[in-house]
């Protein structure tokens, strides 16, 4: 099986850069954050306080994660529920990275994604994914670009989605989310002395991926 690990900030690109590979070469993508996200959503629909660690921690006995691909897209189920169409909101991303910092809720999606990668080429994006998920990856990238470029992106992105936000709500939520995401205890969204560092801020979403894709065929290539 072959593996490719994307890790980086948010608004980096990597889910843009991520589907446009797995298309290509025929790898499943795994969007490791939309699980987190969908576990956010289960505390915010339920009303919990994602603060209160141990409450968290109890209620994941009810909660089921599954992934599914419809159309060759990832959808997440909650429950038994398609809960894709509320994950992209700026309450769920910040909930997301307030519970993704709990050891526990970690442990909790780990198993799955990394079965995703015995049973599938796969292409999965995240934090933690060269460094803790498949620290195997035959290629291990971590996609980055200035906060500038990313609160951009992640703008106009949420704008075409019509939802009501300034730039300045979405860099002052990126950047929290960043600090918050880099410094947890457990496993951090950090490079892996593997990975190669590719800053995108002044490249093209074409020369992204043409960068990334000869580093895959090159470090694939015979397998
Ligand atoms: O990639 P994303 O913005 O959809 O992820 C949402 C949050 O989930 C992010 O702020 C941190 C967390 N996350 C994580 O801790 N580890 C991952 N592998 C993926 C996401």
């Amino acid at each position: 099986m072959i593996s490719v690990a994307i890790d980086g900030p948010s608004g980096a690109g990597k889910s843009t850069v991520a589907k446009l590979i797995a298309r290509e070469f025929g790898y499943i993508y795994v969007d490791t954050g939309a699980m987190y996200r969908a576990v956010a959503v289960y505390f915010l629909e339920n009303k919990k306080n994602i603060a209160d660690i141990e409450q968290v921690v109890k209620a994941l006995d009810d909660i089921k994660i599954k992934i599914e691909y419809i159309n060759k897209e990832q959808h997440m189920f909650l429950n038994g529920v398609d809960v894709t169409g509320k994950l992209r909101t700026p309450s769920v991303s910040m909930a997301a990275s307030d519970i993704s910092a709990i050891k526990e809720v970690r442990e909790f999606l780990l198993l799955a994604q990394k079965d995703m990668a015995k049973k599938f080429n796969v292409i999965m994006d995240g934090r933690d994914i060269a460094t803790v998920v498949l620290p195997d990856a035959d290629v291990k990238i971590f996609l980055t670009a200035s906060p500038e470029q990313r609160a951009k992106r992640r703008y106009d992105e949420l704008k075409a989605t019509q939802q009501n936000i300034s730039y300045e709500e979405v860099m002052s939520d990126m950047k929290l989310r960043d600090y918050n995401d880099s410094n947890r205890k457990t496993a951090p969204l950090k490079p892996s002395e593997e990975s190669v560092i590719v800053d995108s801020t002044n490249l093209s979403l074409d020369e992204t991926v043409k960068f990334i894709k000869d580093l895959i065929e090159e470090r694939t290539s015979g397998k």
